[in-house]
């Protein structure tokens, strides 16, 4: 059994195509980050226009490299919540007509939820239950999973979350955009000693992030405290270790907090998903904190990290149950803890 999956949520055209045994035969993903590069981040209306016009090439390229037509295809899987809400209508739309036209059942996604199964997916085998961290532009919040569809929320960042404070690091520092492969480029070079930025919450017994505090601080160290302006900074040392620094502040604050929730579920595994779990120096203190608790870490190679649609095969277990989507599903923008 084959579902075509589409996902729209920001600025990701993706269509992926999996088996009902969680075999992926095609994630195709269309990025658009050279369009909104100018703009210094993503335009919504930009996005859906985008998503619009690259949508039906990206599902005849998966279908290309799956090796098969849209008459093999037995269900289709929509990511409707969260996201841009303009973006993810066109998904949501594309998804209604194909399954009303091929006549197989629609199912939705919740964009969140998938990001931990893509661990799922790459582990080839169960992971649940976990403690689930989705750290993207969008979402820094640690969840009790109990089932793949069973999430209990244990906290969330309070302003910024991880994804948009590299970004907007990134923008301060003049490294572009996006801005998280940006900083972890820059940071290479950097001394992460350099900067001894706060680390909110880091010993309180909260499972909240705050990251909004990180990037007013990176601006003082870099234009003078109490200064939010000033010139560009070169090339070199200074900017390496204000990116490696700030990287270092987010990675201890990310671990700590998966500690704890760990600490406070009593459970043994942890996964971990979202664009900003792509980054190498998070990937491996993570992995040192888990050899540490003596846990089991399930982090995803970063192409199933970032935005994509093979991660919509959460959908198989709503399948399984006959949990089909209404054709007046519609596209909903914030994370409200279930879909
Ligand atoms: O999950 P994702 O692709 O889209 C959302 O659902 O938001 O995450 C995108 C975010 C962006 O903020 C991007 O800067 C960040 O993930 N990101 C990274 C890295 N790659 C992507 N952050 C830090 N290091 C990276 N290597
Ligand atoms: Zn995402």
């Amino acid at each position: 059994m084959n579902f075509l999956a589409i996902e729209t949520s920001c600025d990701e055209t993706a269509v992926a195509i999996f088996t009902d045994d969680l075999r992926i035969l095609a994630n195709v993903v269309a990025s658009q980050t050279d369009l909104h590069a100018r703009f210094g981040g993503v335009v919504p209306e930009v996005a859906a226009r985008a998503h619009l016009q690259q949508l039906l090439p990206t599902m005849d390229e998966a279908l290309r490299q799956a090796n098969l037509t849209l008459a093999e295809i037995g269900a289709v899987v929509v990511m409707n919540a969260p996201g841009l809400v303009g973006a993810l209508l066109v998904g949501v739309s594309a998804a209604k007509m194909l399954a009303l036209t091929l006549d197989v059942p629609l199912l939705n996604a919740n964009h969140i939820e998938a990001h931990i199964f893509a661990a799922r997916m790459a582990a080839g085998r169960d992971i649940f239950p976990c403690v689930g961290l989705v750290v993207s532009g969008g979402h820094t919040s640690l969840f009790h999973c109990k089932t793949p569809l069973d999430f209990d929320l244990l906290g969330g960042t309070i302003d910024d979350a991880a994804g948009e404070a590299f970004d907007k690091v990134a923008a301060i520092l003049g490294l572009g955009f996006p801005g998280g492969p940006a900083v972890e480029r820059e940071a290479a070079s950097g001394d992460p000693k350099a900067h001894a930025f706060a680390r909110s919450f880091i010993h309180e017994d909260r499972l909240e992030f705050s990251f909004s505090g990180l990037k007013t601080a990176v601006r003082y160290a870099l234009f003078g405290h109490g200064l939010t302006k000033g010139p560009l900074p070169e090339p070199g040392p200074k900017r390496a270790n204000l990116a490696a620094s700030f990287q270092q502040a987010v990675i201890d604050v990310l671990v700590a907090k998966c500690r704890q929730a760990l600490r406070r579920t009593n459970e043994k595994r942890l996964a971990v998903g979202g664009g900003v779990s792509a980054n190498r120096a998070l990937r491996a203190a993570l992995e040192a904190m888990a050899q540490r608790e003596r846990i089991e870490l399930f982090i995803p190679p970063p192409t199933l990290c970032t935005d994509n649609a093979a991660m919509a095969a959460v959908a198989v277990e709503k399948w399984r149950r006959q949990l089909f989507a209404p054709f007046d599903l519609d596209a909903v923008p914030t994370y409200h803890g279930k879909n």
